[in-house]
């Protein structure tokens, strides 16, 4: 049972707002309160999903923080303020706005939800993500970023498109960051268990890798105006479920790494467990010289955009 469990929602446009209208029709949590600059915004949706929540005889009620504060002891609490990716504008660009944004939101967090678990699905993702650990003083296992699970999905539903079959029975693997040098893994894909490359030649993968890769802005060309958020939403929603029913599932998730496959100081996208503590356990999974490499250069992309935040003084004075 999950009652009195709250989960606070930071940014209630069509991300955030989609992983509360999947959360309220899974009775996932007590009380999911939103929080919006848009305050009337806020208001109109909590109420819509709220009705929505009755109408499957879901228990969850959908509320609104009118101030930060109201975002008070939460189990969970998802950011995704910031802003959107436009067409023509890379994850990177937005580094130093959003970061911005980030450490107003997550000062606020830390102060009014201090036992919450943090997940970060602003971009860009893994920087952001570190900006979320740094300024909350949480443990790295409270603040975890969304993406390994959108991506794998991208890449599954990618390999099912080309395949023509095998739907509901694809397991996709993605590591790495959240950005154009992502990590997919088909080495360590299958299909009902068939690795993958027993269906599909060489070049069919290398197009399923690239589409992978390109998976975001695919979307972003067709909306004009934003970006993807079904899917990101339904990967967030996983997350906090695992986390609410501690399901001790493992799940590819943005962590701070501390040695792990090498690096430290950065977030990456790894398999995670993920548990009531959140991240409670980083899986090391052996990777060939090739994996190895783009594993390498996705964080490095990473560090880069830490250096970038470093050299503009952003922690400075912390
Ligand atoms: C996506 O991959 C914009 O990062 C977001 O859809």
């Amino acid at each position: 049972m999950n009652q009195g469990k709250r989960v606070g929602i930071v940014g209630a446009g069509n991300v955030g707002a989609t992983v509360a209208y999947s959360l309220a029709m899974l009775g996932a949590c007590h009380e999911i309160i939103l929080r919006d600059n848009k305050i009337d915004i806020a208001r109109g949706k909590a109420l819509d999903m709220s009705q929505a929540a009755s109408a499957v005889r879901s228990h969850t009620i959908v509320t609104v923080a009118e101030e930060m504060s109201d975002l008070s002891d939460c189990d969970v609490v998802i950011v995704t303020a910031g802003s959107p990716r436009l067409p023509g504008m890379s994850r990177d660009d937005l580094l130093m706005i959003n970061a911005n944004i980030t450490r107003e939101v997550i000062l606020g967090v830390a102060r009014y939800s201090p036992n919450a678990i943090i997940i970060m699905v602003s971009n860009p993702l893994d920087a952001m993500t570190y900006v979320a650990l740094k300024e909350s003083g949480f443990e790295r296992s409270r603040v975890i970023g969304m993406a390994g699970i959108l991506d794998s999905s991208r890449m599954a539903s990618f390999i099912q498109e080309k395949l023509g079959y095998g739907g509901g029975q694809i397991r996709a693997s993605v590591m790495g960051g959240h950005g154009d040098d992502m990590v997919p893994l088909p080495r360590y894909s299958t299909v009902a268990g068939v690795p993958l490359a027993d269906i599909l030649n060489r070049d069919e993968i290398d197009e399923i890798i690239t589409r992978t890769r390109n998976g975001g802005a695919e979307i972003v060309s067709y909306l004009k105006t934003g970006s993807a958020y079904y899917a990101p939403a339904k990967a967030t929603s996983i997350m906090v479920e695992a986390i609410l029913k501690d399901t001790k599932q493992i799940y590819p998730c943005a962590v701070f790494l501390d040695g792990e496959y090498g690096f430290s100081d950065v977030v990456s996208g790894v398999p995670v467990m993920l548990g009531a503590n959140g991240a409670e356990k980083i899986i090391e999974i052996t990777l060939d010289d090739a994996e190895k490499e783009m594993f390498r250069g996705s964080c490095e992309s990473v560090k880069t955009l830490i250096e970038t935040l470093n050299k503009n003084n952003f922690f400075e004075g912390e």
